[in-house]
């Protein structure tokens, strides 16, 4: 049996899907396809072609200078369960997957766990809703849009060939970016902390937290969806790693794979900043975009450099912007990071009281996401000009935004092993919960479900050596616009889902 920290050999790392161990942070271009299988033999065909094309996770060659020479592009696929039923895989084999990606992500009391409520129910969903269920995502990142939209016209092609069995959703392509400035719509430095998976960098969380079939933070192996043996004959797929179920019945159909959350997230840019504007009036500090981005920065827990506010109180550090360093022990009361900040919530590291120390750290190291997201919508102003809000140009730029009628914000991917104690832990437990932490009524500002009808009003707590500041009535800046619960599948299991065996 493999233990929490043992390093991945060559062999898995082929065998596990890129878009898992990789942010493909050179690959700034994104698309984002969505199909449906009208035909289970036509999908197999489709998967067996484009299944060569699928990146792995195999360490990148290095050259002569010993340089690793990066891809130039990568393809990854994930399926939600109807996609997994429409490949044949039979009922029961879809009945050994989590209770949570069974239902998908838009049933309705998971709506209710995670907040998608009012304007971000699934019924007004882009895709992924009640009427616009999918059955697969093709993931494409590539250097440049030209070389986007060379991966897209291959992908269409592919799908031409079978002949109307597999069709993209129509007008539900989604594109992203990572723009040049590495900020997220609302002008903060994003992508920065990420868990270390143990198996690859050789400490960090266990890798049984992102890939299935090795052990996770309780030191179990997590529980994985089986194919009954029979429908492998020719034994593609390994028999079950997990000492704890019978040998020899069932096929380990997860090994290698990992569960993907998609959120397509609309951001209110001219809203958030309006917001910090009115807020800055009413404590008295007059239309200051100096307190403007001061208050913005606690909500975030960063500044928007990405300097750690626990770790650059008074002001933004961009020598810092890339820190990951840092506990919170020091800042028990959330003088320099809030309690409330979205980071602070969505790993509270060290300190969630009243627990211990060593306890807090090993509770949120049991809720880590890796993040993968890519940009949509070009952004409203130079985010640059954040980093010296006392400038002529910041004030001109902050104080009156404008709205453009684009729609921007982010495509929200996260990886995890299992989405329930994971990505919906975090967004229901941290993000929605008001009273985290010692918290009263402080939901998440960024991700949280603020505002919806018959819900009590949430608010920006912030402690000073002066007192505790409390914003207005948080209003909800984030919108969601569409999502989807996904299994991406190891490069073996998609050789069997393509398989003549599983017969339809
Ligand atoms: C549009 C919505 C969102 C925006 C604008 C946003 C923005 C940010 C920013 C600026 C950071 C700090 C930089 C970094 O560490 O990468 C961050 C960190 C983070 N966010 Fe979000 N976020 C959003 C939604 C979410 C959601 C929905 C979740 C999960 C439910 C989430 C989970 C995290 C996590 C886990 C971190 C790292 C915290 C840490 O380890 O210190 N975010 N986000």
């Amino acid at each position: 049996m493999s233990s929490a920290s043992d390093r991945l050999t060559n062999e898995s790392l082929a065998d596990i899907q890129g878009f898992i161990t990789s942010g493909y942070g050179h690959l700034r271009s994104a698309a984002y396809l969505f199909i449906r299988m009208n035909d289970a033999v036509g999908g197999k065909h489709w998967i067996r072609a484009l299944e060569p094309s699928i990146s792995s996770s195999r360490p990148w060659p290095v050259d002569a200078r010993g340089q690793k020479t990066r891809p130039a592009s990568a393809v990854n696929v994930a399926f939600t369960a109807p996609g997994l039923a429409a490949c044949g895989l039979p009922a029961t084999a879809l009945c050994t997957f989590p209770t949570e990606f069974q239902e998908g992500i838009a049933a309705p009391h998971r709506s209710r766990i995670l907040g998608d409520t009012d304007e971000s129910a699934p019924a007004s969903w882009e895709i992924g809703g009640p009427d616009r269920e999918f059955h697969a995502i093709v993931l494409m990142h590539a250097e440049d849009e030209p070389g986007l939209e060379r991966m897209l016209g291959d992908q269409r092609a592919l799908i031409g060939q079978s002949g109307g069995a597999v069709t993209e959703v129509p007008g539900t392509l989604q594109r992203g970016y990572r723009p040049e400035t590495d900020a997220e719509p609302f002008g903060f430095h994003d992508g920065v902390s990420q868990p270390r998976i143990a198996g690859i960098s050789g400490q960090g969380v266990p890798t049984g937290e992102f890939i299935l079939g090795y052990e996770n933070h309780y030191g179990l192996i997590p529980p994985t969806p089986v194919v009954p043996r029979d429908l492998d004959p020719a034994g593609l797929l390994s028999t079950l790693a997990n000492p704890y179920h019978a040998q020899g019945a069932w096929r380990d159909f997860g090994r290698h794979g990992s569960f993907v959350v998609y959120r397509k997230l609309r951001q209110d840019v001219v809203g958030f900043w309006a917001f910090m504007k009115e807020e800055a009036i009413r404590a008295g500090r007059g239309a200051d975009p100096a307190y403007m981005v001061w208050l913005a920065s606690k909500c975030v827990g960063r500044w928007p450099s990405g300097a750690p506010m626990v770790l650059s109180p008074a002001q933004d550090d961009p020598r810092l912007s890339d820190s990951d360093d840092f506990l919170y022990a020091s800042d028990a009361d959330g003088l320099a990071c809030p309690l409330g900040a979205h980071v602070r919530r969505t790993n509270p590291r060290d300190v969630i009281k009243p627990y211990p120390q060593a306890q807090s750290l090993s509770m949120s190291e049991a809720h880590r996401v890796i993040r993968r997201g890519r940009t949509f919508g070009p952004s409203l102003f130079d985010p640059g000009l954040l980093r010296e809000p006392s400038t002529d140009a910041s004030r001109r730029t902050l104080l009156d935004l404008v709205d453009d009628g684009q729609p921007r914000g982010v495509h929200f991917f996260c990886v995890n092993a299992s989405i329930r104690s994971q990505f919906e832990f975090v967004q229901q437990t941290w993000c929605n919960n008001p009273r985290i932490n010692a918290l009263r009524d402080n939901k998440d500002p960024v991700a949280g479900d603020h505002g919806g009808e018959g819900q009590p009003a949430s608010h920006m707590i912030i402690p000073t050596r002066s007192g505790v500041a409390r914003t207005a009535a948080l209003p909800r800046f984030v919108t969601v616009r569409a999502g989807a619960y996904l299994f991406m599948p190891s490069l073996t299991a998609l050789r069997f889902l393509a398989s003549r065996e599983l017969n339809t």
